[in-house]
C-alpha cells in the first residue's frame, strides 16, 4: 500500500462516526449530516459561480447575487425533505417559513452564503447554521441546540458543534468529511484581531479598545468575511474579531439570528467568550429576523477588555 494510506485508514474518524460516538440524538445527527452533505452542493455551485447580481435586494436592501439566491434555495430545498425541520429562517428571506408539517424538531437559521461579495476575488466565503429546538423569538440560550459553518476556502472545512465540544473536519478528496481537530480550546489570550466597520465610524470607547490592542502589538487580519475572520480566531486559538456599534448604526451590522447566534454558540463551546459590548450574544432576546448586534467575539481576554472599555 502506498505511503501514509495506512494511517489514513487506520485513524480516519469521518462526521457520522464522530457524531455518533459524541452520543448526538440521532435526528439531530442526520440533520447536521445532511446540512454538511449541502455544502458539497454549495461549494460546486461557487465553482460554477455566476457573479452577475440578482436583481434584488435582501431585507437589509443589500444587492444579492444570484449565488446567494441559489444558495438558499438549495438548502432550503434539501432541508424542507428532511424530515427533521419545521421552520426555516434566512438572511435571503423576508421572514421565517414553515417547511415541514410542523411536527418536525427542529427550526434551522441560515445565512447560506456569508461573504458572497468577496465571490470574483476568490477569497474564501461561508455557510453559517442556527439549529434550534425552540421558537427562536428568544435568547440563543434558551433555543439553541447546535450550530456548524463551513469555509470554501484552499480546504473546505466545517467546524460545528452539538453542546459538546467545537471540532473541525476537513472535505477529503472522496468526499467525506474527515475530522481535523477535537475539542478546540482557546487560549486565555490572543494576538490577532479584525476590526469590522470604519475608523471614521467608530465610536470613542470603541476606538480607545482598537488602539491599546495596537500598542499591545496585536495583528491586523481581516478580510471582510465573516466566516474565515472567525475561523482564524479558533484555529489559532485565540484573538479577537468585532464589528461594533457605528456612531450611524448603533446596532452594529451583523445579524443576530444568521450570523452571531451560531458563531458565538461554537465559539463558547471552545471557551471563548462572545458578547455585544455589554451582553453575551446567547443572552440577547431575539424579537425580528433581521435584527442586528454588535459583537465581540474570541478569547476571554480581549472580549473582556472590550467590555471594560465601553463600561468607562
Ligand atoms: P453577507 O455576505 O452574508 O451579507 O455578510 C457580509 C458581512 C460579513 O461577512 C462581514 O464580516 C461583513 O459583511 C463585512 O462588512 P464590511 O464590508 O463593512 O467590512
Ligand atoms: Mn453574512
Ligand atoms: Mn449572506
Amino acid at each position: 500500500m502506498g505511503e501514509g494510506i495506512n494511517d489514513y485508514t487506520k485513524n480516519i474518524v469521518d462526521l457520522r462516526r464522530h457524531m455518533w460516538m459524541d452520543g448526538i440524538e440521532v435526528e439531530l445527527r442526520r440533520l447536521i449530516w445532511q446540512i454538511a452533505v449541502v455544502g458539497k452542493y454549495i461549494s460546486a455551485k461557487i465553482h460554477e459561480s455566476n457573479r452577475k447580481l440578482a436583481g434584488f435586494k435582501n431585507i437589509y436592501g443589500e444587492e444579492q447575487l444570484a449565488l446567494d439566491r441559489v444558495t438558499d434555495d438549495i438548502l432550503k430545498n434539501k432541508l424542507q425533505h428532511s424530515g427533521f425541520v419545521s421552520h426555516y429562517a434566512s438572511e435571503e428571506l423576508e421572514d421565517i417559513v414553515a417547511i415541514g408539517c410542523g411536527q418536525e424538531k427542529y427550526i434551522v437559521t441560515a445565512d447560506p452564503l456569508d461573504g458572497s461579495s468577496l465571490v470574483d476575488t476568490n477569497l474564501s466565503i461561508g455557510t453559517i447554521i442556527g439549529i434550534h429546538n425552540k421558537s427562536i423569538f428568544d435568547s440563543g440560550r434558551n433555543s439553541m441546540v447546535a450550530a456548524l459553518y463551513i469555509t470554501y476556502g484552499p480546504l473546505i472545512t466545517m467546524i460545528y458543534s452539538a453542546g459538546k465540544g467545537a471540532h473541525e473536519f476537513v472535505l477529503d478528496r472522496e468526499g467525506e468529511y474527515v475530522l481535523s481537530e477535537e475539542n478546540i480550546q482557546l487560549k486565555e489570550k490572543g494576538s490577532i484581531f479584525s476590526p469590522g466597520g470604519l475608523r471614521r465610524d467608530w465610536t470613542a470607547a470603541h476606538l480607545k479598545f482598537i488602539e491599546k490592542l495596537e500598542e499591545d502589538g496585536y495583528k491586523l487580519r481581516y478580510s471582510g468575511g465573516f466566516v474565515p475572520d472567525i475561523n482564524q480566531v479558533l484555529i489559532k486559538k485565540g484573538g479577537l474579531f468585532t464589528y461594533p456599534a457605528l456612531k450611524k448604526s448603533p446596532q452594529g451590522k451583523l445579524r443576530l439570528l444568521f450570523e452571531l447566534q451560531p458563531m458565538a454558540f461554537i465559539m463558547e463551546q471552545a471557551g471563548g467568550l462572545a458578547t455585544d459590548g455589554k451582553e453575551d450574544i446567547l443572552s440577547l432576546k431575539v424579537t425580528s429576523v433581521n435584527q442586528r448586534a454588535p459583537i465581540y467575539i474570541g478569547s476571554a481576554a480581549e472580549v473582556k477588555m472590550a467590555g471594560q472599555f465601553l463600561s468607562q
